[in-house]
């Protein structure tokens, strides 16, 4: 089977071609230019996706050396998302499988990521505890199989990833702040500062970062009214960051406990930091678990996980579902209710 997919959620603009299961290509185009107003401002996300995504289609099919005649399915990033951002992708893809008589698999960008796991290792088997963490979610799953999973936790206000941006943009660093904050951290001290590991005690498996965010302002206000130092921007990254990684690690590994599974996925933006990658690997090794964290590449927004768990779906219940072109972008769902 040979799938094109396209996701264009908010601000990557991704194709990917993938035969059975196999990445062939995987183009991510990424709008820096949202940095300069310190976060993503949506109509100029889905404007550049109208720009950009044609050449990105073209680059995909070349890198891979297929032609859009041997594709056999397109999948697409329906929902959760910017509107207008899934729109452009939804309508791209619909174009190309209504001229190619093509079947469409629309896919829920958050499932992408749960599953991405099963892409970066394909030998990993079921059940697993797997988070979420990124911008727009931190959410614990615990994961049946490709179609049933139980969503087990989730933040009760911001995500870890706006934590980390929000708190960038205080020390009057740049956007996206989880890669600026993770780099800096790297030369401070995490004990410098304390900071609080919001709801590490509260017996349940949710989580809470606007506490976090406040303590920190409020801190900032008091400590560092005027200018702060290179050096103390780096004790305040590492002491932040370590309260973040602290609960996120906390929580995972307890949700593997209760739940008695040895497979831990960490997916989306956030588990691209390295002290979230170095702790949950050394605490999941002590107990036994196996945590698995993919690649920079199927981490971040891209299509591959798209098109990845498109296929799981074609080969669970065939094509003929799937030449249903009524569904809709949606820019709020998660399939599963809380548990
Ligand atoms: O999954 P993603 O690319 O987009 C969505 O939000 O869906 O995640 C982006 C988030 C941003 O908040 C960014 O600051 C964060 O991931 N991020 C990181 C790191 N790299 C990206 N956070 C902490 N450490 C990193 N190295
Ligand atoms: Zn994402």
């Amino acid at each position: 089977m040979l799938i094109l997919a396209i996701e264009s959620s908010c601000d990557e603009t991704s194709i990917a071609i993938l035969r059975n299961g196999k990445i062939l290509s995987n183009v991510i185009s990424s709008q820096y230019f949202h940095s300069k107003y310190g976060g993503v401002i949506p109509e100029l996300a889905s404007r550049a996706h109208v720009q950009t995504i044609s050449s990105i289609y073209h680059q995909a099919l070349n890198e891979a050396g297929t032609q859009i005649e041997d594709i056999e399915a397109i999948a697409v990033t329906n929902q959760p998302g910017l509107m207008g951002s899934l729109i452009v992708g939804t309508n791209f893809a619909k174009g190309l499988a209504l001229k190619h008589n093509l079947p469409i698999v629309p896919v829920n960008h958050i499932e992408g990521h749960l599953y991405s796991g099963y892409l970066q290792e394909p030998d990993l088997s079921f059940p697993a505890i797997c988070l979420v963490v990124s911008g727009g979610h931190t959410v614990l799953f615990y994961v049946h199989s490709y179609n049933k999973y139980d969503i087990i936790g989730l933040t009760r206000d911001d995500a870890a990833g706006e934590a980390f941006d929000k708190i960038s943009k205080m020390l009057g660093l740049g956007y996206p702040g989880g890669p600026i904050i993770d780099r800096l951290a790297k030369e401070g001290n995490p004990a410098a500062y304390n900071f609080p590991r919001s709801m590490i005690n509260s017996g349940d498996l949710d989580f809470s970062f606007s506490g976090l965010k406040t303590s920190f302002r409020t801190f900032l206000h008091k400590n560092f009214p005027g200018e702060i130092t290179e050096g103390n921007k780096k004790d305040l990254a590492a002491s932040v960051q370590a309260a973040i990684v602290d609960v996120l690690t906390f929580k995972t590994i307890s949700a593997a406990k209760e739940y008695k599974v040895k497979n831990i996925i960490v997916a989306g933006g956030v588990s691209a930091n390295s002290q979230l990658k170095k702790d949950m690997t050394e605490k999941a090794a002590k107990r036994g678990m196996h945590a698995v964290f993919p690649s920079i590449q199927l981490s971040m927004d891209n299509a591959a996980m798209i098109g990845f768990l498109a296929e799981q779906k074609l080969s669970e219940s065939g094509a003929d579902p799937f030449h249903d072109f009524t569904f809709t972008a949606a820019a709020n769902a998660l399939r599963a209710k809380r548990k």
